[in-house]
Parts: C-alpha cells; structure tokens; sequence
C-alpha cells in the first residue's frame, strides 16, 4: 500500500554522493526525503562552529528557518590527532578556501612529513542532526571511522580525503574501495544508523 502523504524532510544539501549515500540508507515510504538541490532559492551558510555538531546545527537551522521544514544536515571531516586535531572542520579548507582535494591532501601530507611520520593515526566523524523544533525535536547522532592516514596516496575513487586514508583492520585506502564497500563502513553510514534509531526511537516515546 503507498502512503498518499509522505512526511517531507528536507536533506540540507547539494552533494550527489552524500545524497545518494543517505537516501539509499533512510528508504521509507512515509518519508519524501527533499534536497537543496530541489529549491531554486539558493542558501548560504557560513560554517562557523567549533565543532562538527554545532557546523551541523548552524546548517539545520538555517535551512529550517528557510524552509520551514523538518531538516537532516551533517558536517564531517578527517581528525589526526598527531596534528593536534587537524584538519578537523577546516577539512574542506584546509589548504585555502577554495582549495581542492588535491591541495588539501598535499598540505597535510607535508605536515606528516615535516614531523618525519610516514603513516599516523586519524579518524573520520561526522555529527549528523535532525531538527524539527515545530515538534521539539532535535535530535544529534554521531559516526566515526577510526583508522590512519599515509604520506603515499592511493586509489583514484571517492573524494576529499580518500587517497589518504586506511581504516581501521583494511588494507585499502577508502579511494581503492568501490563506493559500495566504503558506504558499508563509512562515518557518514554510521551516523544515519545511530540518527534512524535515535528518530525511531523517539517517535516511539511520542506515540505513547
Ligand atoms: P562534509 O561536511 O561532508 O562536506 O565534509 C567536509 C570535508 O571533509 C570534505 O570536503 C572532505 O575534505 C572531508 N571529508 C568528509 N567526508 C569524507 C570522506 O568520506 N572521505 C574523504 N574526505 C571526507
């Protein structure tokens, strides 16, 4: 039976990747997952938290507030602690502000070099949200993929940081995974998990 009245959420953002990524997780028939890319009016947000979970929450409220629909955003990067958290949520910018993967990649390859690491611990994390205030709802999920970043890229697929980086108990960089193999394990995947049950959750507690 098809549901004649999907709830619509909006998904804030205009990445093919992460859209598909995420769809292909939240498959619900009750729920029309709406993206950025589905408005003509267009939307700027300066990502100025601390952290990822307040970049992620800056990003729903704007959209929200936009909108006016219930919002899903994220905000993810690469941590290595060896560089004292870097490039953390300047991962996008890390080497200037309209830098590209490459760019990025090659600053902090340097950085490892000049403290003569060949390979150092790193993890990926994404904080992931879910804000719908109209029902007092926010909710804040979180997914991490621990593992460690070289100095010899590797792997033409995936993006940003990919070439770079090994999880944890793998031989392969993300870029040498298909998109399949790296969404089964990837940051972003457990976010969406820990947010679905937390969503699912919640709207148990509400029912009742
Ligand atoms: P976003 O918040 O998901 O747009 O990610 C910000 C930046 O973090 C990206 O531009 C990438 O540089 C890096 N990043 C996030 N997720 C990944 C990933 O799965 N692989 C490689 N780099 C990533």
């Amino acid at each position: 039976m098809s549901i004649s009245n999907p709830k619509k959420i909006i998904l804030a953002s205009k990445n093919e990747h992460k859209i598909a990524e995420i769809k292909s997780i939240i498959r619900d028939e009750k729920i029309s997952l709406l993206t950025l890319n589905e408005f003509q009016e267009g939307i700027t947000i300066e990502e100025t938290g601390k952290d990822f979970l307040e970049n992620a929450i800056i990003k729903a409220r704007a959209v929200y507030e936009k909108f006016n629909l219930p919002t899903i955003s994220d905000d993810s990067g690469l941590v290595v602690p060896a560089l004292n958290g870097e490039p953390g949520v300047y991962s996008a910018r890390y080497a200037h502000a309209s830098a590209s993967d490459w760019e990025n990649n090659l600053k902090l390859i340097n950085k490892m070099k000049k403290l003569s690491l060949k390979e150092t611990e790193a993890h990926f994390e994404t904080a992931m949200v879910f804000y719908a205030p109209q029902k007092s709802l926010v909710l804040k999920a979180n997914g991490i993929i621990k593992g460690k970043v070289l100095t010899t890229p590797r792997g033409e697929n995936g993006f940003g940081y990919d070439p770079i980086f090994i999880p944890q108990n793998h031989h392969l960089t993300f870029a040498q995974m298909s998109e399949r193999e790296k969404n089964e394990i990837s940051h972003r995947r457990a976010a969406i998990n820990d947010l679905m049950k937390k969503l699912n959750f919640s709207l148990l507690v509400s029912q009742n």
